[in-house]
């Protein structure tokens, strides 16, 4: 069944702005550059694919938005990984945004151009429940419309081994949307994460470093990017009840 696009969004200076959260998809500064600081760079993503040993890599995101973030991986992993290798990455959406809305949005980065262009024909056909997208055969992008706690807990987009290789955690601000930062949310990002297992995320917040670090993950603050000045990121280093 087609999906019902539930975004509320308006344009300012030509970028998405969130109406009901009062809050940015991403920096005003420079949303790629932003991406790439915090999510490529927090997860050491160039390094680790450049020297990948695996066929496979499995990247689980919240909030999938744009697919900024998405197109992003997607544009280095082509550029990095080894050709046999494939690249899984997972999202949930909430609020999915329309396609003309995601198309405008997307219009900001002539430089994703080649893999825009697949993504929205693909977008276009967006399903209730979780949508499957190839690029290259090289990129399958999983896309849950749903909540993001309550997807990964369900075993619809995620084995119940503990595979995923880096963890993407985005979903507005804690402070203007604390229900998608929730206990239950890091206690299955725990049950998925193994000693390779690395996350990254715009937000420095104090419950958010806290909630990590109890279900299992070292976090460390690093510079943010533009306006914000401190981001965490971290890698799993697991607990005794985790697992
Ligand atoms: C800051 S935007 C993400 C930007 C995105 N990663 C990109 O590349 O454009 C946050 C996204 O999280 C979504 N979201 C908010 N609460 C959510 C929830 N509980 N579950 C899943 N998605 C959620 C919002 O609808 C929004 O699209």
């Amino acid at each position: 069944m087609p999906v019902k696009h539930s975004a509320l969004i308006e344009w300012r200076d030509g970028q998405p702005y969130a109406s009901a959260f009062q809050d940015v998809y991403f920096s005003t500064d420079n949303g790629l550059l932003e991406t790439e600081h915090v999510f490529l760079q927090g997860n050491h993503l160039a390094r680790r694919w450049q020297t990948l040993q695996t066929q496979r890599f499995t990247i689980a995101e919240t909030g999938f938005g744009t697919g900024l973030n998405f197109l992003c991986a997607a544009k280095l992993w082509l550029a990095t990984a080894p050709k046999e290798a494939r690249l899984h990455f997972i999202s949930v959406e909430k609020y999915p945004l329309s396609l003309a809305e995601i198309s405008m949005a997307l219009q900001l980065w002539p430089s994703l151009m080649d893999l825009i262009e697949p993504f929205l024909a693909q977008y276009a056909h967006l399903l209730r429940g979780t949508s499957s997208m190839l690029f290259d055969h090289r990129v399958q992008l999983s896309l849950c419309i749903g909540d993001a706690t309550t997807a990964y807990q369900s075993h619809a987009i995620t084995p119940t081994k503990p595979v995923i290789d880096a963890w993407f955690l985005d979903g507005f601000s804690p402070a203007k949307n604390p229900t998608m930062w929730q206990a239950a949310l890091f206690e299955k990002m725990a049950l998925l994460s193994n000693s390779k297992t690395t996350f990254a995320t715009f937000t420095s917040a104090g419950a958010v470093r806290r909630a990590l670090t109890q279900v299992g993950f070292a976090v460390i603050k690093q510079a943010g990017f533009g306006k914000k000045r401190e981001m965490l990121c971290g890698h799993f280093i697991g607990s005794a009840d985790a697992h």
